[in-house]
C-alpha cells in the first residue's frame, strides 16, 4: 500500500476510534456497575455505599451493585478496582486507610499515587472509641484509668492493618502510652459482633455504625475523637474532655474508578454521587450517625484529587512519627 493510502488508513482509523471512545461515553451506561466496598457488610463503609448506590442507581439508569472484596485492610478490594477496566462499570469507595497503605504495606500491587482517579468525596465524620458493655468503666476516665493499669491485657478489635478502626487504636494506645493487643476482623461489621457478645475489650468504629449501637445499648460508648460532642450520642465525651487530646481523628470516604477512565465518565459518576449527597433519605441517614457529606465546595475531582495526594504525605509522616513501619505495623 503506497504512503497516501496508508495515511488515509491511519486517519480513517484514527477517527473511528475517537469516534467510538466518544459514543462510549455519551452512552455511559449501558450496563449494571459494580461498586466495590473493600471491608466486610455491615461496617460503615458498606452502609455509606448502599446509601450511595440505591440513589446513583437512579440517577444513573443502571443497577449499581455492592461487591464486598475484603482483606488486608481494605487493599484487597483496592486492587481489585486498580487492575479492572477503566470503562466506569468498576468503581471504588474507599476512605483514609488507602492513602496510609503505602505506608504500611511493602506489597501493594498498585501505585496508591496513580492507580485511579478520584471521582468525588462523599463524607466526613469522627471515630467513636466502644466498649463491650460488661465493662466496669462508666466514663470515658474510668476506661482511660483502666486501659492505662491493664496496659497489654486489652484487646481492641480493628479492621485489617492500615483500616480506620487500626490507625484509630494506634492513635488511642499512643496517646495513653500503653502497648494493647490489637485483634483483626475483614471489617467493623464482624469486629462489632464480637465486641457486641464480649469477645474483645473494644473497637474505634466510625460514627456511622458504633452510633446505633450504643443507641441500641448493645455496646457502651466512651470516647468521640470529634472537636465537639455529637448530638445522636451527647453523652459521649470527646477526647479533650477524656483527657486524651492527641486522641483526634476524623475519616472521610470518596469514590474512585481506575484510572485512564474517560473524563466524560467521571464527570458523569460525579454529577450522580453529587445528587445522591443532596437528597433527603441520604441526608437523613448521614445526620443519624453523626456524619456529614462534604461542602459542595469540595464535590469536583480536582478537590478529592487534591485531598487524596496531601493525606497520602500526612499519615506517611504521622506513621513515621508513630513509629508504625509495614514491620511494626501487625
Ligand atoms: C475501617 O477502616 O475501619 C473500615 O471502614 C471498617 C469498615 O468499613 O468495615
Amino acid at each position: 500500500m503506497n504512503f497516501a493510502k496508508r495515511w488515509v488508513a491511519l486517519v480513517i482509523l484514527a477517527a473511528t476510534t475517537l469516534f467510538s471512545a466518544a459514543t462510549f461515553a455519551q452512552d455511559y451506561p449501558t450496563r449494571i456497575i459494580t461498586l466495590v466496598v473493600p471491608f466486610a457488610a455491615g461496617g460503615p463503609s458498606d452502609v455509606i455505599a448502599r446509601l450511595l448506590a440505591n440513589s446513583m442507581s437512579q440517577t444513573l439508569g443502571q443497577q449499581v451493585i455492592i461487591e464486598n472484596v475484603v482483606g488486608a485492610g481494605g487493599t484487597v478490594g483496592a486492587a481489585r478496582v486498580a487492575r479492572a477496566a477503566p470503562d466506569g462499570y468498576t468503581l471504588l469507595i474507599h476512605h483514609l486507610a488507602l492513602t496510609a497503605a503505602p505506608s504500611l504495606y511493602n506489597n501493594l500491587t498498585y501505585d496508591t499515587r496513580t492507580a485511579f482517579e478520584p471521582v468525588g468525596l462523599v463524607n466526613t465524620g469522627p471515630m467513636v472509641l466502644v466498649g463491650r458493655k460488661t465493662l466496669e468503666a462508666k466514663t470515658a476516665q474510668d476506661l482511660i484509668a483502666y486501659f492505662k493499669a491493664q496496659g497489654d491485657k486489652v484487646t481492641l478489635a480493628h479492621a485489617g492493618v492500615g483500616s480506620n478502626a487500626h490507625l484509630c487504636a494506634i492513635l488511642l494506645s499512643q496517646a495513653l502510652g500503653v502497648k494493647q493487643v490489637y485483634v483483626p476482623y475483614n471489617g467493623t461489621g464482624p469486629a462489632m459482633n464480637d465486641l457486641v457478645t464480649g469477645q474483645v475489650d473494644a473497637l474505634c468504629d466510625q460514627s456511622t455504625t458504633a452510633v446505633p449501637q450504643i443507641i441500641g445499648g448493645n455496646v457502651k460508648g466512651y470516647i468521640v475523637t470529634s472537636e465537639q460532642p455529637l448530638d445522636v450520642i451527647k453523652d459521649v465525651a470527646t477526647a479533650r474532655i477524656a483527657g486524651v487530646p492527641s486522641f483526634d481523628m476524623a475519616i472521610w470516604h470518596g469514590l474512585y474508578v481506575p484510572k485512564d477512565t474517560p473524563r466524560e465518565v467521571v464527570l458523569k459518576l460525579n454529577a450522580a454521587l453529587g445528587k445522591a449527597l443532596t437528597e433527603p433519605l441520604v441526608l437523613e441517614r448521614f445526620k443519624a450517625v453523626g456524619t456529614t457529606p462534604f461542602p459542595k465546595t469540595e464535590w469536583s475531582p480536582q478537590a478529592h484529587s487534591k485531598r487524596f495526594l496531601a493525606e497520602i504525605d500526612r499519615w506517611g509522616r504521622l506513621l513515621k512519627v508513630a513509629g508504625v513501619t509495614p514491620a511494626t505495623a501487625r
